[in-house]
């Protein structure tokens, strides 16, 4: 496993950002760290709920388009951001191996527990596969990403929708720089809807996703021995018709003090305070050509299940 960010990095980062996050008004935490062993497992369990659509239907995209991605690109390589468990990728791998072209799969993850997991059953699906898996910050290592001919680049899940606008474009630059002729980049986005079903999506009944959002606490307490009580907290999803996005937030059930040993900082909240731990942004077909074009990249095609919920698009240096 190659590893562009190990245990203390990622420690030093999570300091800063927490630090950063919990003193800034309004509070927010970066939603990678709700990605430990633990968050990954709930994320998985998210993407079976009968509430959180995304994911059946990007399969779904997949499923019709896996062929003509393979033919269009001839990929040798299939870089996977933010790669997770990598379920829905085995679709494009076995339509690559199809074609006859792939010989490496690169699992990206900042996660290294499910990079492991995910890296061992895909070796084990696809003999012979060079899969070379990856721990980093896609925000931050795209540039040591190794180059060879015919890389596929592909970012499902719409996990682009965590990042805001300016982030989005910082990402974008950096996926454009990274790409060479004869590359291309594929993109998974969810499209714009009636905000029940979003909300819906981001707040099941199970309370799987409210599992999740508060595990980002668990991890500030067992890193930065911080004593979050997250029983003190309540998941909340709540739709910014403005910027067309999910917000995921926890709302402090009384006011209180938390403590964080590792910062060497108390944080107050008051009764009915948010924390916001992620932005989950909806798309139109418009921006996402706008955003593609200003970072230099050129859409070529345009997939969406028959409802228009979900999207894949590819694009290509130019
Ligand atoms: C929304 S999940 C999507 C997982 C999978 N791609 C899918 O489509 O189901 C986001 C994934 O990105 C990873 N991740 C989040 N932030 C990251 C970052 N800054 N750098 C690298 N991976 C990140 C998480 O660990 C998680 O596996």
């Amino acid at each position: 496993m190659d590893v562009y960010l190990d245990p203390g990095a990622l420690a030093d980062q999570l300091a800063t950002d927490v630090r950063a996050g919990l003193t800034a008004s309004p509070k927010t935490l970066p939603p990678k760290y709700f990605y430990d062993a633990r968050g990954s497992e709930l994320f998985d369990e998210i993407t079976r709920l009968p509430e959180y659509y995304p994911t059946r239907t990007e399969r779904a995209i997949l499923d019709e388009h896996a062929q003509d991605i393979a033919e269009i690109t001839r990929a040798e390589t299939l870089v996977e951001l933010g790669s997770g468990t990598s379920e829905k990728t085995r679709l494009l791998l076995r339509a690559l191996r199809a074609t006859g072209t792939l010989a490496r799969f690169v699992p990206f993850d900042v996660d290294p527990a499910v990079l492991k997991d995910a890296s061992a059953a895909v070796a084990d699906e696809f003999p012979g596969l060079d899969v070379q898996p990856v721990v980093g910050d896609f925000e931050r290592h795209l540039h040591s990403l190794p180059v060879s001919p015919r890389r596929l680049l592909a970012f499902l899940g719409s996990t682009i929708g965590n990042l805001d606008p300016a982030q989005r474009a910082g990402f974008l630059g950096a996926v454009r720089s990274t790409l060479e002729v004869g590359d291309a980049f594929l993109l998974g986005t969810d499209l714009v809807k009636a905000p029940s079903r979003l909300i819906a999506a981001y707040d099941d009944a199970a309370g799987v996703t409210a599992a999740f959002n508060k595990n980002v606490l668990t991890v500030v307490n067992r890193d930065l021995g911080a004593d979050f009580d997250p029983d003190e907290f309540d998941h909340v999803a709540a739709w910014h018709g403005e910027h067309e996005w999910i917000e995921m937030r926890l709302r402090s059930r009384q006011e209180q003090a938390v403590h964080i040993d590792a910062l060497d900082l108390v944080v107050r909240f008051a009764r009915g305070e948010e924390l916001r731990t992620e932005i989950s942004a909806k798309f139109r077909r418009e921006t996402v050509e706008r955003e593609l074009s200003a970072a230099g990249l050129r859409l070529t095609h345009w997939w969406t299940d028959p409802a228009g919920d979900f999207a894949l698009s590819l694009s290509v240096p130019g």
